[in-house]
């Protein structure tokens, strides 16, 4: 299971000259102007229809849960130390046997091939060459195995499907496609109830409509550059859901088969556990005892989320039980998605107990914006924010952080919750 840090995958550029010419071939300034994460979802937004956009940017219901994502890293701050020497700054992180070259990677994230042309491909190359995960969503329109073949070291996120010989089929499968990680999505018994999408009339599969239509050709570089350009090699299909094929991408009346999650249960992870040789992580924690629950069933990490706000509506956010998370868990690597848009949200988590975070929207806008360029692009500046951020607070190395590099500044005062220093 040894992997050698820094291993240099094989990387494949399929992007041909004609479409690079087509979008302009004007990347640089496409990426002028973009000096944070934050900038890629303005750009995403003009270049993807507006049913896509939402899919992506959006989520459950009321947008607590993801509200609450960007709050709870506003309610730190940060008390630095000062003269150091920060001159030996490095933020490579082992983890599962990888010297990776930042504490930071692309979580999963489905259908991210109409993000941009072969956008799963993109961002598992930019992963690769920046040396950091890339982990490849269960719902993805891309074949596992393309995958592993370009960036060997990537993850593999899977739902479970609701039988028994189905999930040892998809287990076997991923095994035999290479992977050693293995990350198991398991907040999605029931699917959420993403209202935004209903109302935009978007689903998986796409049911063609007018409206999708006219959305489509009020947006022409994302219709020829990543739509038409996507289904002359075929109508895409989720590729990644079971061992054999699923659903394709637009259909009138094909369902996908999301039939009988409800009953898994921790005996199902047991039973992954036994057949899976590789790195196993459960995501989507946030119950400490569930996280203990994870670890005593075998798992080698856990990734805590609250699914980018997705998924329950009012579920608190992943950096508020941390804290509590590392404590149940002793030395199983904790780590953490939502909410994070800036170097100092990941130094926030690492100084709360997170080994390792991972970042979802950012870097699908990102991909829409300039497709690997893009990404890249959006590596380069965390990485760079990460480095500047921990000269500023006097670290080398991310291990040196702890809770004493942070103060709380909001606190329960009078039975109302506001920040340190305006209790009345
Ligand atoms: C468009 C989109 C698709 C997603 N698809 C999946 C998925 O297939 N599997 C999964 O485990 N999580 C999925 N997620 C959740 C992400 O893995 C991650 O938990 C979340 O995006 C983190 O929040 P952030 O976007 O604020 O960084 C998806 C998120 C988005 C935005």
């Amino acid at each position: 299971m040894k992997a050698s840090a820094h291993h240099t995958p094989p990387l494949q550029n399929t992007s041909s000259s004609a479409w690079t010419a087509f979008n302009g071939a004007n990347t640089k300034s496409k990426l002028a102007n973009i000096l944070s994460l934050e900038d890629f979802e303005t750009k995403a937004r003009a270049y993807l229809p507006k049913a896509l956009y939402g899919y992506i940017a959006g989520s459950v219901e009321t947008r607590q849960s993801w509200k609450d994502n960007f709050n709870a890293f506003e309610e730190w701050g940060f008390v630095p130390r000062v003269l150091q020497n920060v001159a030996r700054r490095s933020q490579s992180t082992t983890l599962f046997n990888h010297e990776w070259s930042c504490p930071f990677g692309i979580a999963p994230m489905g259908i991210a091939a109409l993000s941009t042309y072969d956008g799963d491909q993109v961002m598992a190359r930019a992963a690769a060459q920046a040396n950091i995960p890339f982990i490849l969503s269960g719902s993805s329109l891309t074949r596992l195995e393309s995958i592993m073949e370009v960036a060997p070291n990537s993850w593999f996120q899977a739902y479970l499907p609701g039988e028994q010989q189905r999930i040892n089929g998809l287990i076997a499968r991923v095994k035999a496609a290479g992977v050693k990680t293995l990350v198991i999505t398991v907040d999605i018994p029931v699917a959420g109830n993403r209202e935004n999408n209903i109302r935009a009339g978007f689903s998986t599969p796409l049911r063609p409509s007018n409206r999708l239509i006219w959305d489509g050709l009020t947006h022409p570089r994302w219709l020829l550059g990543t739509f038409l350009r996507t289904l002359m090699d075929g109508v895409p299909h989720f590729e990644n859901s079971f061992a054999e094929r699923g659903a394709p991408i637009i259909s009138r009346n094909v369902e996908r088969d999301f039939s009988n999650r409800e009953h898994l249960d921790w005996g199902h992870i047991e039973k992954i556990r036994e057949q899976w040789p590789g790195h196993l992580i459960i995501k989507g924690i946030l119950n400490a005892q569930d996280a203990a629950l994870a670890k005593a069933k075998g798992a080698d990490g856990i990734i805590i989320s609250n699914h980018g706000g997705r998924q329950l509506d009012g579920a608190v956010s992943p950096l508020r039980v941390l804290p509590d998370v590392v404590q149940a868990t002793g030395k199983l690597p904790v780590m953490l998605d939502g909410g994070i848009r800036r170097g100092s949200d990941v130094l926030k988590a690492l100084a709360l107990g997170a080994k390792f975070v991972f970042l979802g929207r950012p870097f699908n806008f990102a991909a829409a914006t300039a497709s690997q360029d893009g990404v890249n692009h959006a590596i380069a500046l965390l990485k760079a924010e990460i480095d500047r951020n921990m000269a500023m607070l006097g670290v080398n190395q991310p291990e040196e952080l702890g809770e004493a590099f942070l103060m709380r500044l909001y606190c329960e005062c009078r039975g109302r919750y506001q920040r340190i220093g305006y209790c009345r």
